[in-house]
């Protein structure tokens, strides 16, 4: 018996070595694209959540702050912050409901396979060797956890109905003078609304969803509804990645916007 298997003949050996390939083409480009773009996303929303002073305009909220449950501020739902706050702990109106939306885009399908090569190199992409050898999956503890995916599209459908709430809000405009309040339109109504439009537009792309809009059915002839669902995720599923990318860029475009509104280096332009 041989004690290895003979190499086929015209094969590539495996790569050794991390980052060692026979590739030609630019590969490192869209992992490194990758780790920058999640590094940044990460310290900013980080730093964003934790800083709520001027992430308010008028009737404008952040989207990184909604819902604002509590704070000192005329949106918060139940009051000002909770007496019962421990010291010790950091505060912000954000502490408590970030893990939502961050839940959803850490156990995303297309994120997942993003970050184990950008941040792990493992492999950083097809063909290229890796820093180790092993290979669990996700059947085993910690990636396991991944699973629970499915419950943070449950709580991100909700949150799509927040953010319209919260562009609900933005249209609405009091007179600097009366008091009264109408309907009307500025520039950070639409930087909101566009953030609205680009979450849905993820959230409704989800593989959960399209599995359960249909996936586990055989056929889909003579269901209608189901039918008309599934080819709904299944459109905004071949556009995932672009979403996800769109939606995270415009969530930290509208904080700044709000922030900019808030320390009045930009003024918002009332379009009606
Ligand atoms: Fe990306 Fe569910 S797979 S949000």
């Amino acid at each position: 018996m041989p004690e290895s298997l003979p190499q086929v003949a015209g094969a590539l050996p495996s790569p050794q070595g991390f980052g060692v390939t026979r590739r030609g083409d630019p590969w490192w480009v869209t992992p490194t694209g990758v780790l920058v773009g999640l590094s940044v996303f990460v310290i900013y929303s980080t730093w964003a959540v934790f800083t709520h002073h001027g992430a308010e305009f008028g009737n404008y909220v952040s989207p990184i702050h909604v819902p604002v449950l509590f704070g000192d501020t005329p949106h918060a739902w139940f009051g000002p912050k909770p007496a019962v706050w421990p010291a010790f702990l950091p505060w912000a109106p954000g502490v408590f409901l970030f893990w939502a939306p961050a839940g959803l885009r850490l156990t995303c399908y297309y994120y997942r396979g993003s970050y184990y090569k950008a941040f792990w190199g493992s492999p950083a992409s097809c063909t290229v060797g890796k820093p180790w050898n092993t290979y669990r999956g996700e059947n085993s503890f910690p990636l396991i956890l991944q699973n629970v995916h499915r419950y943070f599209l449950y709580i991100a459908l909700v949150w799509i109905g927040l953010h319209l709430y919260y562009v609900g809000g933005a249209t609405r405009f009091a007179d600097p003078v009366t008091g009264e309040v109408s309907f009307g339109l500025g520039v950070g109504t639409v930087v909101m609304a566009l953030n609205a439009v680009l979450l849905a537009g993820y959230t409704l792309g989800c593989h959960s969803l399209r599995h359960l809009a249909g996936g586990f059915l055989d056929r889909l002839s003579g269901r209608p509804l189901r039918r008309c669902a599934y080819e709904c995720t299944s459109w905004f599923n071949l556009r995932h990645m672009g979403f996800a990318w769109a939606s995270l860029v415009w969530v930290m475009v509208t904080d700044v916007y709000v922030r900019l509104c808030a320390t009045g280096v930009v003024t918002d332009y009332r379009i009606l």
